[in-house]
């Protein structure tokens, strides 16, 4: 693409190119921080919001790795500036690191435009930083390309691989079944991180900086390559030579994003059998950039998405490093071929088309090809009836078959407290056709709608070799998990949605084929169970909670804050 931009029409130039007051204490205070004139004059400024913390040991190699986009602006003659943002440990942020994705997204917008910057390399990749960077970048609009902190390297015990997340669940059920010791745990507690990166399973994290790249918003392959290969510090070194081209190019979040490029991220969720929370995070994406998506949307793609990932959980076997050697991402959207809109553009200035023509699958156990996929239809379906009105999705392939067509009667839990105290209780009235039913789990509820939708089988249950039940919530479901789990139930019960009227007994039937959710109570039942109802006492009335409280959107909007949706543009800050 042709140069467009001439260094006095940067957005930066104001700050640091004009003769007045203000761009003196610019130039001023960059000298004082050792800076020569040359460093800075007539180029790009190139923001680089890294989510590094001491809590976040997903990016803890991004110290590093901003230097290594630092050395890549440098040399295609851009001035690189680290902008430390929110790391939103999905570990170690409490309540739930979603409350603080939208936090992100605000701070990641709110820095770009603050600064006098021209364009932006985003690094991110624990689950929430994915979608909260992107969500605050297209709000900005300025050039910005993603660099994908990685997977992790497979996890290991006693010479077989471990997965992050699904593994944790499955030892944490056999500890409690009794079928491993105390010490055999711990060994898997040492066993299951063993390097810097994202989870390596495709669970969120996999699935979002997929779907980063499937946009169009990273390098080619970039996705797929583990966190400590020495391709990825190369990818990150390359990230920020091709930052400065593009502010030259003037080649924006608009220009890239379209109905048809989100159509394609839908398709590559589904071929990766990706996370469940994907469908709220890149409606919310969506939402930045004007596109509505619906549930539906989800649906009628997966209807016709084969699953070409043997990536657990949906698969059995691999994880990111297997899918990385097996050609990457690349090979999976090559191998999709048709069923993508190859004309979309990239931040490379290519298309995705042109990205992939080259890739190969290596191993066709890893990436399927079409005529031997792991399933004929996507990961992902949404369910409705009266329990969900405005909808509830599943993950079939996570999903033991029996159960995807299955009636049974309600065990009811009040909230994650009433779960934790009952679940284990040798006089809970259940067995294996019961439905495990968990409210006040949802946006508002949890708040924040914790991933608790995996509700664990009761001990006394595992005892007896049951490993999957049918469960419902209005919550989420970690993306590293597994099972007949029935999330984001919208509305939810928290403000009233009928998943607050279900009682203990209550036959459930959940039909997926059917795509449908049904609680068997009559109309006039619940309209006297909602009558009772009391509305709980808000959990916040002050800072953050509170903002949250008011402003975020349920489940099938994206969970985004209604205000931060669409709308007229929000100008430059006037330099005085
Ligand atoms: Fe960071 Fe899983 S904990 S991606």
């Amino acid at each position: 693409m042709a140069q467009r931009k001439r260094p006095e029409e940067l957005r930066s130039h104001l700050s640091f190119g004009v003769k007045d007051l203000r761009s003196f204490s610019h130039r001023s205070r960059a000298l004082q921080m050792g800076y020569t004139r040359e460093d800075f004059a007539g180029k790009p400024v190139i923001a680089i919001l890294s989510t590094w913390s001491d809590l976040n040991p997903c990016h803890a190699h991004f110290k590093q790795r901003v230097e290594e986009v630092k050395r890549g602006v440098w040399q295609a003659g851009g001035f690189p500036v680290e902008l430390p943002a929110h790391s939103v440990s999905e570990t170690y942020l409490k309540p739930s690191s979603m409350m603080y994705r939208n936090f992100l997204a605000m701070e990641a917008e709110e820095f770009l435009r603050a600064h006098p910057v021209d364009g932006a390399v985003l690094m991110g990749g624990c689950d929430k930083t994915t979608p909260g960077l992107l969500m605050g970048a297209i709000s900005m609009g300025l050039p910005m390309i993603y660099m994908p902190a990685g997977p992790m390297l497979r996890g290991n015990w006693h010479g077989q691989p471990l997965g992050s997340g699904s593994d944790t669940w499955k030892y944490w059920a056999e500890l409690r079944a009794g079928t491993i010791t105390e010490s055999e745990w711990q060994e898997v507690e040492e066993g299951i991180a063993r390097s810097f990166g994202h989870c390596m399973t495709m669970g969120t994290a996999s699935t979002m900086t997929s779907v980063a790249e499937t946009l169009g918003f990273t390098l080619p392959g970039a996705a797929s390559i583990p966190a400590a290969d020495a391709n990825h510090p190369r990818m990150a070194e390359n990230s920020g030579r091709r930052i400065v081209d593009m502010v030259w190019e003037d080649l924006k979040p608009s220009d890239i994003l379209s109905a048809q490029s989100f159509d394609n991220a839908i398709t590559a969720i589904h071929a990766l059998s990706g996370s469940t929370n994907a469908i709220i995070h890149l409606t919310a994406i969506a939402g930045r950039a004007g596109i509505a998506l619906s549930p539906e949307r989800f649906d009628e793609l997966a209807r016709t998405t084969p699953v070409l990932a043997n990536v657990r959980p949906a698969g059995t076997q691999y994880l990111m490093e297997d899918f990385y050697y097996a050609g990457g991402l690349r090979a999976l959207l090559a191998e999709l071929g048709d069923k993508l809109h190859l004309d979309a553009l990239t931040v490379n200035g290519r298309t995705l088309g042109e990205n992939i023509a080259d890739a190969k699958i290596y191993n066709d156990d890893v990436i399927r090809p079409r005529s031997k996929p792991l399933s004929e239809t996507g990961g992902l379906a949404v369910l409705r009836g009266n329990l969900a009105p405005n909808g509830a999705i599943i993950k079939p392939t996570a999903a033991e078959p029996h159960l995807l067509k299955h009636t049974g009667r309600a065990v009811v839990f009040s909230d994650y407290n009433d779960l934790a105290a009952r679940i284990d209780d040798e006089a809970l009235e259940v067995d294996e056709n019961s439905v495990l039913v968990l409210k006040n789990a949802g946006p508002l509820g949890g708040p924040g709608m914790p991933e608790w939708g995996q509700l664990p089988i009761p001990k006394k249950l595992l005892r007896k070799g049951v490993r999957d039940m049918v469960r419902i919530s209005d919550a989420r479901m970690s993306g590293t998990s597994y099972g007949t789990c029935v999330l984001h139930v919208a509305p939810e019960s928290y403000i009233g949605g009928p998943l607050a009227f279900v009682q203990d007994g209550d036959l459930i039937e959940l039909d997926v084929d059917a795509r449908k959710l049904e609680l068997k109570v009559s109309a006039a039942e619940l309209a006297e169970r909602r009558a009772k109802w009391k509305e709980p006492e808000p959990r916040y009335t002050r800072g953050y909670g509170a903002l949250f409280a008011r402003h975020i959107t349920q489940a099938d909007k994206g969970c985004d804050f209604d205000f931060l949706h669409g709308g007229a543009p929000t100008p430059d800050p006037e330099i005085h």
